[in-house]
C-alpha cells in the first residue's frame, strides 16, 4: 500500500477524488490536507469531513491555508460546486473536528518520519505545499512523488484562455512549488478534459437506490450541469481531481514528458503554465491519458 496525503478543496471532483482513494487497496491514504479553493477554507474542511463520515472513515483531517501566499482570494466557483462546495447537496454538519495540528505541520512531519515513501496528491490551490517547503527545505528530496492536479501546459485554461483554476488561485505558490525540484507530476487540463464522466452515469448511480448512490448522483449532477452551462451539449463532466488520484494508482494510465515548468505571475496570462525544454528543474508533465481504462477503473471503485 502506497501511503499518501490528498491535499484538497472540496469541491465536487474533489470528494469524488477522496471517495476514490479510500476505495482503492493501493494506497493507504494517511490524512487529508485542506486548503481554500473551491470555496472558504472553512467549508472545504467541513465538505471533506462530511464526506469522510458518510463513508464512515476515521482519517484524520488538517487544515491549511484560508488565504494565497501572496495575493487576496480572487473568487470562488460557486456556480460550479455550489454555495457548500458539494453541489447544495446537504445540510448536516459534521460531528468530527479537523485535528489541532495544521495541515503543513502534518506534511513535514509525515515526510520526515518515512523518508521517500509519501505521496502527496495535491488537487486544489498549491499554497500548502509551497509553505512546507517554505517552512522546511530539506523536506523537498524526501517525498516520494508529487502528483499535482493543476495547470494547462499545452491545452487552453478554464478559468481564463490561459489559467487553470488550481494555478490561478495561488500563482506564486505553484511557481515556487514547480521550480524547487520536488518530484512533480503535472496531471493538468492537458490530460483531464479527455477523462470524462458520461451525463448518463447518474442515472446508473441513482439507480443503485442506496443514500450513497442518491448522495453521489446528486452532487455529480450539479457539476454536469455546470459544464452544461459553460459549453451547451457537453455530456458530462471532466474527473480532474480523480485522475490524479489515479495516476498515484497507476501510473499507466498516462504517459509524460519532462518540461521545465514556469507560471505567469503577472498580466492578463496569469496563472498561465508554460513549458520550456530549457531550464532546470525539469517536472513531468502529462500528456496522454488511456481515457477508457482509468474512467473503467474509476466506476468500479467509486460506488
Ligand atoms: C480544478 O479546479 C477545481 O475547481 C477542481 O476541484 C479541480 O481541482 C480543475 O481546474
Ligand atoms: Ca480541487
Amino acid at each position: 500500500m502506497k501511503p499518501v496525503i490528498v491535499d484538497v478543496d472540496t469541491g465536487i471532483d474533489d470528494a469524488l477524488a477522496i471517495t476514490y482513494a479510500l476505495k482503492s487497496p493501493e494506497l493507504d491514504v494517511i490524512g487529508l490536507t485542506t486548503c481554500f479553493g473551491n470555496n472558504s477554507l472553512e467549508n472545504t474542511t467541513r465538505s471533506t469531513l462530511v464526506i469522510l463520515e458518510r463513508l464512515r472513515k476515521t482519517v484524520p483531517v488538517y487544515m491549511g491555508a484560508d488565504k494565497p501566499l501572496k495575493r487576496g482570494i480572487t473568487k470562488f466557483p460557486l456556480n460550479v460546486h455550489g454555495e457548500d462546495g458539494l453541489g447544495n447537496n446537504f445540510s448536516e454538519n459534521p460531528v468530527r473536528e479537523a485535528e489541532a495540528e495544521s495541515a503543513v505541520d502534518f506534511i513535514i512531519s509525515q515526510v520526515k518520519k518515512r523518508p521517500h515513501e509519501i505521496t502527496l496528491i495535491p488537487v486544489g490551490p498549491l499554497t500548502n505545499l509551497a509553505q512546507a517547503i517554505i517552512k522546511a527545505p530539506e523536506i523537498i528530496p524526501l517525498f516520494n512523488e508529487v502528483i499535482i492536479m493543476g495547470g494547462a501546459v499545452f491545452a487552453p485554461g478554464n478559468v481564463t484562455p490561459y489559467s487553470e483554476a488550481n494555478i490561478l488561485a495561488d500563482p506564486e505558490a505553484a511557481d515556487y512549488v514547480f521550480s524547487s525540484g520536488l518530484p512533480v507530476t503535472i496531471v493538468g487540463l492537458d490530460v483531464t478534459m479527455k477523462t470524462i464522466l458520461p451525463a448518463a452515469t447518474t442515472d446508473e448511480w441513482r439507480a443503485i437506490g442506496t443514500d450513497e448512490s442518491r448522495f453521489y448522483a446528486d452532487m455529480t449532477d450539479f457539476y454536469i450541469q455546470a459544464y452544461e452551462t459553460f459549453e451547451p451539449g457537453f455530456g458530462g463532466c471532466a474527473l480532474h481531481d480523480p485522475l490524479a488520484v489515479g495516476v498515484a494508482i497507476d501510473p499507466d494510465f498516462v504517459k509524460r514528458e519532462e518540461w521545465n515548468v514556469k507560471v505567469v505571475l503577472d498580466g492578463e496570462e496569469t496563472g498561465r503554465t508554460v513549458a520550456s525544454a530549457e531550464g532546470e528543474p525539469k517536472v513531468q508533465v502529462c500528456t496522454e491519458v488511456k481515457a477508457e481504462q482509468f474512467l473503467d477503473h474509476f466506476l468500479g471503485r467509486i460506488l
